[in-house]
């Protein structure tokens, strides 16, 4: 995004995220489809396919069965939507669990969609899977703090960085990833002192989604921005309108034209 201007106006690059660290806050939204991404496209300076979809696009209950094939597919609709901003593909849980199903993975995510980069959830346990992929010319946003793909082996979606030991295990965590070559990192479900601390502690954009105002950036799911998403709304959430609402209100309002003989009009009919 331009610094004095809500619009992006040319296409986001690595260098042009890079760049606004310190300078001006990344916005960042998932889009699952080429028509969001078309509304996004000039509006936002990335836009991430995450894997979220498999909850809010599918209907299952967390992110873990969703594939590669998946992914592939929605970013290749998002390509199709937008232009301008900086595309993320979000690796699918199973999908980089060594350096060979990493590179091989994210190599196909190049070669069949737009995509820049990719997002991968861990920390320093995971910073050679990050290395490896820098090092094959693959681009990667990491990801700490609450991970979802971690939803089962933790036990739930705990919220981090609530006291000094885990404040310093996560900024370990950010210093291991930019080491490795990460370009930016998400920090997901953080006390607002250990996103602080992070952001400090490393030359990389870092962007919140849960982390508090003092991150690099902010992202956001677009189905539980927009009110879409109705099976839970957690704390971090604002809900820039009522999504649901207004689309079961119209539908309403065309249930009974329909069933009043009403629509379609004079207006309508050819
Ligand atoms: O899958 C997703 O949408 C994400 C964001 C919450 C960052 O990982």
């Amino acid at each position: 995004m331009s610094i004095h201007s809500d619009k992006v106006a040319k296409k986001v690059t690595l260098t042009t995220i890079s760049k606004m660290k310190g300078v001006e806050p990344i916005t960042m939204v998932t889009a699952y489809d080429a028509l969001f991404a078309k509304l996004f496209n000039g509006n936002v300076d990335m836009i991430l396919i995450g894997d979220s979809l498999n909850m809010s696009f599918l209907g299952k209950e967390d992110t873990l069965s969703a594939t590669m094939d998946q992914m592939i597919y929605h970013t290749q609709a998002v390509c199709n939507g937008a232009s301008l901003p900086l595309i993320v593909l979000d690796m699918p849980f199973g999908s980089y669990t060594n350096e060979v199903d990493a590179v091989k993975n994210a190599t196909r995510a190049y070669q069949e969609t737009n995509a820049q980069a990719v997002k991968i959830e861990g920390g320093k346990e995971r910073a050679y899977i990050v290395k490896a992929l820098t090092n094959n010319s693959i681009a990667v946003l990491g990801h700490i703090g609450l991970m979802p793909q971690f939803l089962r082996s933790d036990g739930g979606y705990n919220i981090r960085g609530k006291d000094k030991t885990d404040i310093a295990s996560l900024v370990e965590d950010a210093r291991a990833l930019e080491s490795a070559g990460a370009f930016a990192i998400v920090v997901e479900g953080v006390k607002s002192d250990a996103a602080r601390a992070i952001t400090e502690a490393v030359n990389i954009p870092t962007i919140g989604i849960g982390a508090g105002l003092d991150t690099d950036g902010q992202v956001l799911v677009w189905s539980d921005m927009f009110g879409f998403f109705e099976s839970f709304k957690p704390k971090f959430v604002k809900q820039y309108c009522q999504g649901a609402k207004i689309i079961r209100e119209n539908l309403e309002e065309y249930t009974s034209e329909v069933k009043n003989r009403n629509f379609p009009s004079e207006e309508y009919t050819y």
